[in-house]
């Protein structure tokens, strides 16, 4: 299935054809969960993968043979994409693990009396914007990323490929108290992974040893992420993902965005952002912190970090 120029408008968000037609998507929106079901739910770029990897290892106890042998869209494959029904009927492994981009205008109504347990995963929208405009540039199932200035505009405005961020982050942190959801920031799992594993690990309902959680830490860090073909990406052939045009496993930061937005931009973000987030429930906090790293020199540098929390 390639269909690279194919785009699929369902109600009204664009997915690529490459990955999504009409029937996997209306299928995704009839699926029936089981109560033991766990679901990854995001925005693209927001830590998606690396949530995929922290679940795998904390149902394997952090050995790492089944991140390191089979693909993540295996393990956890997206609900809405075409594969999905067909590798979950030849599949015995329980719980299941799936992910989905979707909306929760979409998918909720799949998901109402589920207890299953659904992990939503957030990232400072500034960091998400621009890890997905590099990723345009190597995705050619996705359309092409124009200059910076008007993938912002699109971002802002809901029309890239998977709608707004906004309506996402709305759509499912709002419905939080009817579900069986756990909210975890990419933020938090970059300051403090050993911390964010324990409360998944609570969640699930899988309690590890210390010496098990100090294994899922390693084997999910972002070198041997980056280094694992099993989750890099780089099994995907050239013609969808051309790897001379960058890495998925891109930088792993918080706060490039930094390195991208112009003082004009970010301006036009922030004031976008305050309207468009004014009926949000979550209360967001932006921080500038002030981090201080020691170098191999024993002086000391200073790191300005984007940080935003969710109080
Ligand atoms: P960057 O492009 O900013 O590097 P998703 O899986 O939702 O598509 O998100 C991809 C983003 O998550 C990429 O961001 C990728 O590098 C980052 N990522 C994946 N695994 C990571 C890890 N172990 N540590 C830090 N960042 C990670």
């Amino acid at each position: 299935m390639a269909r690279l120029d194919v785009t699929e408008i369902f109600h009204g968000i664009s997915f690529p054809g490459h990955l999504h037609t009409q029937d996997s998507l209306q299928h995704a929106l009839k699926f029936l969960f089981q109560d033991m079901d766990v679901l990854i739910v995001s925005y693209p770029k927001s830590g998606t993968t690396w949530m995929q990897e922290i679940v795998t290892l904390i149902s394997s106890r952090g050995d790492p043979h089944v991140s390191q042998t089979t693909p993540n869209w295996t393990r956890a494959p997206w609900l809405e994409q075409y594969y999905c029904a067909d590798l979950l009927k030849s599949s015995t492994s329980t719980p299941r693990v799936l992910t989905t981009h979707l909306p929760h205008d979409l998918l909720g109504p799949a998901l109402q009396e589920s207890k299953a347990r659904i992990i939503y995963v957030s990232r400072n929208p500034k960091d998400v914007l621009v890890s997905f405009y590099h990723f345009h540039k190597m995705a050619n199932f996705l359309p092409d990323a124009g200059s910076f200035p008007e993938f912002l505009h699109h971002f802002l405005e809901g029309t890239l490929h998977f709608g707004s961020w906004f309506d996402h982050i709305k759509g499912w942190t709002s419905q939080a108290a009817a579900l069986n959801l756990l909210h975890v920031t990419y933020e938090e799992m970059s300051t403090d992974l050993h911390r964010t594993i324990n409360k998944v690990s609570s969640f699930l309902q899988r309690p590890l040893l210390e010496h098990e959680l100090n294994n899922c830490v390693k084997h999910c860090s972002f070198s041997r992420m980056k280094d694992n073909k099993m989750i890099n990406y780089s099994l995907i052939p050239d013609e969808i993902l051309d790897h001379s045009k960058g890495c998925f496993m891109r930088k792993g930061e918080i706060g490039d965005w930094r390195n991208m937005f112009t003082e004009e931009q970010n301006r036009y973000f922030d004031t976008a952002f305050k309207s468009k987030m004014q009926d949000c429930i979550l209360k967001f906090k932006f921080l500038l912190e002030k981090l201080y790293n020691v170098t191999a020199a024993g002086k000391e540098i200073l790191l300005l970090l984007f940080f935003h929390t969710l109080m």
